[in-house]
């Protein structure tokens, strides 16, 4: 965003100072050259060891390496995740991945980044099991969708590559996981994804080219099949996709657990097995190792396919820097994880709180009913108001939902150092207002009635929790059974409502849920969708219902009115053969002319804003790439074709921040392309009376098409349709331009 007048805050001040700390420290060619030098004085056994985890809970590590001798490199030490560094503390814990992508803040996301992965450093960690951009989320209910940005493949590969970027100037590499296709938690480690060529690339494949043009050090294959083979042992996707067609320069680690062969993974594309050891079949075996070795002595795997495994893992290692001075593991996963060095730090906890409040989605707000002032009698309604009484990391890896919601569970979560309830922040804000505050912190409707009915206004806390599936909460197999909170919460905030006090619903969910039983309810006067928000989450929701800030999130996903209006579900079927190809989220319902609720992009403010002014100036050559394949694809791929931006003015009476949002109808000769797709998108913070210009930079890749007879991107020849508002459905400028 380019502001006509400057009005950074404090906070945009201290997060870019974070941010920008440390650049990435060589380019790929340097870290080659470095790597290459090395590769000539290890043994073979020390090869093997760099390929090979040294097995499940054999290092402090979730995945350590053998340490070779001959140079001085470690025992790598990978350990998740997305949002934190998992099994340490302290650790500060930053809102999920789907609360990162809803704030559309390209710096925030950055700094995020930067800051897990200032700790992770400290820690010893060289490798951080993150981001996560597949599952992408075609699934709603699918069990981790949180743990990545959003199911719009251009927000969550942006997104993707700022965290990759924020991370690695941290000197921490950084793992793009999971390749790919794996949309659900059910059979994960059995069933066969299919989907078509052109979904692959404009979909799925998308966030992947931005992790990989963002220079990510490592990819994470998944347990599921792909076209009938194995992510870890798929030629395809591994050797012609990833490090053909996107140029990547880094190297391909298994998912737990997630190799199968010893000859196959190693000659379609695998570089490094974790945990080392398989815990099946039968437990314990090694596909490495010595098996390796004694592949390459037969001659089933070539030498060079090693030496090529051990190049890229050592020059990963050089890119970020580790070679100069990465401090030692300060702490082992498996005895508590107190770590020798506190790396948390009060800055990294506001970034923590700015990503928590900039992902809050304002959905209704009935006659401006928020900001809140200091009523005379507040209700807080709901087991979600407060911490859970046996402590906020009381279940292994989050795998219950017991008190506030502020992450997912699973292998994505790690130990709140604290956790600030709703409860007692709105407690805190209210100390000295007078304001008499009344209990009621079950899911008990009738109690939560009773209430109600004593105060001013009610706050009702309603959840909906999914997580990885080796974890089942309240029979919920990591993806979700339903997409209606639970615990009875509709029945909970209907027992509230009816009592006909002013009731606001706040909701703590990993995804989408159907919010028509609360809808109905007419004393529902406000929704405010809080996500997942991390250990800050009472501070940061108090922030935006007293007014301190303005709710500035926007839906990163779409919610329907019913489930069913989404066209996926997750199966229990050998394969999914991805039927609904392009037509996911809000691609499906415009198709469909399905209405949503709220829709993709959505979320309101206390203040208004003004478009106009849409001015168009692109040029590209019809056609398809020609560019020579580099890091991130082909050369031309993201070669700039020129701007589209409009001016946005706040029009309203308090500063606040808007996301204009830029869509792409493409002409029909791009056949059967989704009427409408994201391909930009700007942040504005303007105070009453401020205008700023939106300026979205459009690459080549913006407006083509994947050709599956050239297996090539290209521009199609026609005329374009230019979409610029406030949501996928909020369109205040239309344009055209014709290439
Ligand atoms: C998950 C990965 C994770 C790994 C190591 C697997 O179960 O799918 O995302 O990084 O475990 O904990």
């Amino acid at each position: 965003m380019r502001s006509l007048f400057t009005s950074a805050t404090a906070s945009t001040v201290l997060l870019l100072a974070v941010s920008l700390a440390n650049a990435q420290v060589r380019t790929w060619d340097e870290a080659y050259e470095r790597a290459t030098a090395d590769l000539a004085l290890l043994t073979q056994d020390e090869k093997v060891g760099m390929v090979t985890g040294v097995t499940w809970e054999g290092g402090p590590c979730v995945g350590n390496t053998y340490a070779p001798e001959s140079i001085p490199y470690p025992s790598l030490c990978l350990q998740d995740g997305p949002l934190s560094i998992r099994f340490a503390n302290p650790v500060t814990v930053f809102p999920a991945g789907i609360n990162a992508g809803a704030t559309w803040d390209r710096d925030l996301i950055r700094a995020r980044g930067a800051a897990m992965s200032a700790e992770a450093k400290a820690l010893g960690v060289n490798v951080q099991l993150g981001p996560g951009c597949g599952a992408l989320g075609k699934i709603p209910s699918a069990g981790r969708n949180w743990e990545g940005f959003s199911n719009d493949p251009y927000l969550a590969g942006v997104a993707t590559a700022e965290a990759i970027e924020g991370m690695q100037s941290s000197g921490v590499q950084a793992c793009a996981k999971h390749y790919i296709l794996n949309e659900q938690e059910h059979n994960r480690e059995t069933i066969s994804s299919v989907a078509d060529d052109r979904t692959m690339h404009e979909l799925y494949l998308w966030p992947f080219y931005n992790a990989v043009r963002a220079n990510v050090a490592s990819i994470m294959c998944s347990y599921n099949k792909v076209n009938g083979s194995w992510a870890c042992e798929n030629d395809g996707i591994l050797n012609d996709l990833l490090k053909g067609q996107l140029g990547f320069k880094g190297y391909v680690l298994s998912d737990w657990n997630a190799q199968h062969s010893t000859v196959e993974s190693a000659n379609t594309g695998l570089d490094m097995t974790m945990p080392g050891s398989d815990f099946n079949s039968p437990p314990g075996s090694i596909y490495w190792g010595d098996n390796l070795a004694a592949a390459i002595t037969n001659g089933s795997v070539a030498q060079e396919r090693l030496d090529d495994m051990v190049t890229r893992i050592l020059a990963s290692w050089y890119l970020v820097g580790q070679d100069q001075g990465h401090p030692p593991v300060a702490f082992n996963s498996w005895n508590g994880g107190a770590a020798s060095v506190n790396a948390t730090t009060p800055a990294h906890g506001d970034i923590s709180r700015a990503v928590a409040r900039d992902s809050i989605i304002l959905l209704k707000n009935t006659n401006h009913s928020l900001p809140l002032g200091e009523p005379a009698s507040l209700a807080i309604i709901g087991s979600d108001a407060i911490v859970n009484p046996d402590g906020a990391n009381a279940c292994v890896d989050r795998g219950c939902n017991v008190g506030t919601l502020a992450q997912g569970w699973g292998s994505g979560t790690a130990e709140f150092p604290y956790l600030v309830a709703p409860l007692d922040a709105i407690e805190e804000k209210l100390a000295g207002a007078g304001t008499n505050i009344i209990t009621s912190t079950t899911d008990d409707a009738p109690a939560g009635a009773e209430a109600a009915a004593a105060a001013e206004t009610a706050i009702v806390f309603i959840t909906s929790d999914s997580g990885e599936g080796y974890i089942t909460v309240e029979d919920h197999v990591g993806d979700r059974n339903h997409l209606d909170p639970w615990h009875n919460g509709n029945a909970l905030v209907q027992a509230v409502a009816q009592t006909n006090t002013p009731t606001i619903v706040v909701v703590h969910s990993v995804g989408p849920i159907i919010l028509e039983t609360i809808l109905a309810e007419p004393n529902v006067i406000g929704i405010v969708w809080a996500g997942l928000p991390g250990q800050e989450s009472g501070h940061a929701l108090v922030d935006v219902l007293f007014g301190e800030f303005s709710p500035s999130g926007k839906l990163p996903y779409t919610i329907g009115k019913s489930e069913e209006d989404y066209g996926t579900t997750w199966t229990t079927e050998l394969s999914d053969t991805f039927p609904e190809g392009l037509f996911i989220d809000y691609r499906y319902f415009d198709q469909s002319g399905i209405a949503p609720r709220y829709e993709f992009g959505f979320g309101l403010s206390y203040t208004t804003f003004n478009y106009s002014i849409l001015a168009i100036s692109l040029s590209a050559t019809p056609g398809p790439t020609t560019g020579e394949i580099v890091v991130g694809g082909a050369s031309d791929l993201f070669e700039p074709i020129g701007t589209i931006s409009a001016y946005v003015a706040n029009s309203g009476n308090v500063p606040g921040a808007e996301i204009a949002q830029l869509y792409i109808g493409y002409p029909e000769t791009a056949p059967s392309t989704p009427p409408k797709q994201l391909r930009g998108f700007d942040k504005f913070s303007l105070v009453p009376g401020e205008s700023g210009i939106a300026i979205f930079e459009l690459t080549r890749r913006d407006i083509s098409y994947w050709d599956v007879e050239a297996q090539k991107w290209v521009v199609p020849s026609g005329a374009f349709q230019v979409y610029v508002g406030s949501s996928s459905r909020d369109i205040r400028l239309t344009g055209s331009f014709v290439i």
